[in-house]
């Protein structure tokens, strides 16, 4: 095959044979959303350039090296976005929901683009599901974030990813700590990358995150922001603590999390898996008191996460895996002649009507093709329409599992049933949403 064009380095299709895993995750995930009293929010995939600048952090790797930014014809900056947390808090303040009963929750699917090396969970173009809480400053809103992240992957079966949470302080702390770290960096001028080199005078707290093996040593020795936190920081961060060991979530401290991006301010987390290799971290988040007055608003406490879903993805079929069946099962009704395809016809779409599955022969194909057909698409039931069935107005259904056959009638209460055998069979019948 001549293909003209191909997919992108680091970007993968989701194909039919699989979609209907991402549904069922994407359904997990918004149904927990929602008990925790979120809305979905949707935001553009392309934002001005200086919102990423300003909101992420211009010291950040994310900014520095991976951003996929360009010049419309108009001659303005644009940027695919990076990450969801950016986009979601400039739509907050430009739709003034800061003036709706706080706190606004809100939750969202996005594709993130990142110039980064592509390897087994990291993609340029990837997949993320976020949480974010607009107006809470209670250290119980941190607790709660954290249980919904918790509970998603209860919900999905995953039990052995684990959460370390850190606290990086606020701004005042923050001052302490860097002029610790520039005192620690600065003994090793000759060894840390160019990039960290220009790191440690404006933002020395972004060399802990470089991805570079020698830098990355080094770092491991750096002083901890744990021990340069304020009394109200301190305190905040052992009530989160307290929220959670009486909500039954797990965690460790770790003080080295001190995430990729700017914003962040206290409690960070992250949730790790490893069974899945170098890029371990299925989620992450924090709290982000600065981030609203830094796009323009009036100082407003914040906090959020995001799941990479392919990282999901990948834990889940290590640990939880998709049976084969789920969402392919269905009712196959194969016709013989014109007749038939016409009855066909009306009886699938009764049959969809009631919210299942169904299908019929749309390419003219022989008994024998369809019935493989049916088979190789994994079809729960099937159902032969001929001139004999449609002049005595019934038919056999088959179990395609079982080989068991039934008569059924093919009058108006063909759909129910339908449904009826199905159920009373307690076969795994999906029904739509
Ligand atoms: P982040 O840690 O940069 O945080 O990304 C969140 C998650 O997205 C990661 O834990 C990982 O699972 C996934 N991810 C990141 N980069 C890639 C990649 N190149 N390929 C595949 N998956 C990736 C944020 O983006 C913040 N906005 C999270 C947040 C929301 N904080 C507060 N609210």
């Amino acid at each position: 095959m001549a293909l003209i064009a191909k997919k992108i380095k680091g970007t993968e299709d989701i194909l039919p044979r699989d979609s209907y895993k991402w549904q069922i995750v994407e359904k997990a995930l918004s149904t927990e959303a929602k008990s925790y009293g979120f809305s979905e929010i949707r935001t553009p995939v392309f934002e001005q350039t200086k919102l990423f600048q300003r909101g992420v952090g211009e010291g950040t790797d994310v900014v520095q090296k991976e951003m996929y930014t360009f010049e419309t014809k108009g001659g303005e900056s644009l940027t695919l976005r990076p990450e969801g947390t950016a986009g979601a808090a400039r739509a907050f303040l430009e739709h003034g929901l800061f003036n709706d009963a706080l706190p606004v929750k809100a939750y969202y699917f996005t594709t993130c683009y990142r110039y980064e090396k592509p390897q087994a969970g990291r993609q340029r173009e990837f997949h993320q599901f976020g949480m974010e809480v607009y107006g809470a400053d209670d250290p119980l809103a941190d607790a709660e974030l954290i249980c919904a992240a918790s509970s998603i992957f209860e919900r999905l079966n995953l039990h052995n990813i684990r959460l370390e949470i850190n606290s990086i302080g606020c701004p005042e702390c923050r001052k302490k700590y860097h002029a610790a770290l520039k005192e620690y960096f600065s003994q090793f001028t000759d060894t840390l990358c160019a990039t960290c080199m220009s790191r440690l005078e404006k933002n020395p707290m972004r060399i802990l995150d470089c991805k570079s093996p020698v830098c990355k040593e080094i770092a491991a020795g750096a002083p901890k922001i744990t021990d340069f936190l304020c009394e109200s920081c301190d305190d905040h961060f052992s009530k989160v603590q307290q929220y959670l060991t009486a909500s039954g979530v797990n965690f460790t401290v770790n003080p080295s999390i001190v995430r990729g991006l700017d914003y962040y301010t206290n409690t960070v987390f992250e949730f790790i898996s490893d069974s899945i290799g170098a890029q371990s971290t299925v989620c992450g988040g924090g709290r982000y008191n600065g981030l609203i007055e830094e796009l323009g608003g009036n100082p407003t406490p914040a906090l959020g996460f995001a799941i990479g879903l392919e990282r999901l993805m990948m834990v889940i079929e290590k640990e939880a895996p998709f049976t084969d069946k789920d969402g392919t099962s269905s009712l196959y009704i194969a016709t013989m002649g014109d007749n038939a395809k016409a009855t066909a016809l009306n009886l699938v779409n009764e049959v969809r009507k009631a919210g299942f599955i169904a299908h019929t022969d749309i390419v003219g194909r022989g008994l024998k093709a369809q019935m493989k057909y049916a088979n190789k698409i994994g079809s729960l039931y099937s159902i032969v329409l001929g001139d004999n069935e449609i002049e005595t107005g019934k038919a056999n259904i088959k179990n395609m599992e079982t080989g068991e056959q039934k008569e059924i009638s093919l009058g108006d209460s063909f759909a129910v049933d339908f449904i009826n055998i199905a159920m009373s069979e307690e076969m795994d019948y999906p029904i739509s949403d």
